[in-house]
């Protein structure tokens, strides 16, 4: 790539000012639900500091529109942070201003300083130059390891890149674009995709640019529904879009014309309503009582799946199976998440989901790798590029 990373460059005693992605989940007392976007981001602040930089992270978490929200505020972040890093680091309530400037100017090589949320100032989100210039002031060399951003056009991630000196991807982005290549540039064959999840519509872009590559496609949970739809079955109150049929068909169409071969739900889970309470039943797809609704794939699509990916050199998986929030509605995504880790292809996840299924399931450290970008793993896997990554391209 004409990218380069940061471990090819000589940060000692210079100010490097790396975009994070920090949007985690919060409950209502602050507290940080889930860190793993902390966690990703530590391997490369370590390196920061440890070659010897004044490392300055900045971050949005959240939308706050432009506005000081105090609920936003990268303070929670801030106190992790420090007990990953194992290391005291400063938190600077703005992240532009006389403030941040002073902040920066005590560093000493080796400090960690975090700034307040970039998305607190309206011009972040319109990609303002003036601020991308602000924000290139604080640093000699900026590196962008906010993967997960990288398909939002920002003045954090893409106008501040025309005003710094040196730029660099950071370790977890350098990470997310190699992989992406093993899955879907250069893959080991047979490759294998799996989408899961509600609607057809949010992934129809990337089905469609994945039948291009792929050998095999496996599709499961809610947009199963509207497969199911379109051959004629009946799919009582499941979730499944109408206006979609003809497009659902048009996929069936060119996965046959390509010679991929596409797996579809052979049975469900079928329950009267949406609720872990409900009363469930499996039926083939052709069986979905009316005034019933499909919540999960059953045992003969797991059983049938797993053989599908038996063979599998690289398998890329976006989306649940089912309504896996729910004890009843979960084992498809489990059972397929198993197979998955037992394995020898590389497996490779992204989508928000999938993501919370895999640490539900306790297999999150037994898949080859997963990203950390919901919409920006699903870009990519659309064919996009990225605003983020194209700006840190060099000649
Ligand atoms: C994400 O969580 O997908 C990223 O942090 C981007 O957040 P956004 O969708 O609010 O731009």
């Amino acid at each position: 790539m004409k990218i380069r990373a940061i471990d090819q460059m000589d940060l000692s005693g210079k100010r490097v000012l790396i975009r994070v992605d920090f949007n985690v989940p919060l409950d209502k007392a602050g507290n940080i639900t889930d860190d793993t976007r902390i966690q990703a981001a530590i391997p490369t602040v370590r390196h920061a500091a440890t070659s010897g930089a004044k490392t300055i992270l900045l971050s949005h978490l959240g939308r706050p529109k432009g506005k000081k929200v105090p609920e936003m505020s990268l303070a929670p972040v801030a106190k992790r942070l420090s007990s990953l890093l194992g290391k005291e680091m400063s938190f600077v309530p703005d992240c532009v201003g006389e403030a941040v400037e002073k902040a920066v100017c005590a560093m000493r090589p080796g400090d960690v300083l975090l700034l307040e949320n970039v998305r607190f100032h309206p011009e972040e989100e319109k990609n303002d130059e003036e601020f991308g210039k602000r924000l290139a002031a604080l640093c000699d060399v900026y590196v962008n390891d906010a993967f997960a951003t990288a398909h939002r056009g920002h003045s954090s991630n893409v106008a501040v890149t025309k005003f710094v000196k040196e730029k660099a991807a950071g370790l977890l982005m350098k990470n997310e674009i190699a992989y992406f290549e093993k899955a879907l540039v250069d893959p080991a064959r047979p490759l294998v995709a799996v989408f899961g999840g509600a609607k057809i519509s949010g992934k129809i872009e990337a089905i469609n640019n994945v039948l291009g590559k792929v050998d095999k496609i496996l599709i499961g949970g809610a947009m199963a529904n509207t497969f199911f739809a379109a051959q004629g079955h009946e799919v009582g109150k499941s979730l499944f879009e109408a206006e979609m049929l003809g497009t659902a068909r048009q996929v069936l169409a060119n996965a046959a014309g390509r010679k991929v071969k596409l797996y579809l739900p052979v049975d469900v889970v079928a329950a009267d309503r949406l609720e872990a309470s409900a009363s469930t039943r499996v039926v083939p797809v052709q069986e979905i009582p009316v005034g019933w609704l499909a919540a999960d794939v059953g045992p003969a699509t797991s059983l049938l799946f797993k053989e599908a990916i038996h063979d599998a050199k690289t398998i890329v998986w976006n989306g649940p199976m089912g309504a896996f929030e729910m004890g009843p509605f979960a084992n498809g995504t489990f059972s397929l998440m198993r197979a998955l880790a037992e394995s020898s292809a590389i497996t490779i996840v992204g989508g928000g989901d999938t993501d919370t299924a895999l640490h539900k399931a306790g297999l999150f450290s037994r898949m080859s790798y997963v990203s950390t970008g919901g919409g920006a793993f699903l870009e990519l896997l659309e064919g996009k590029r990225l605003p983020g990554i194209v700006a840190l391209e060099g000649e």
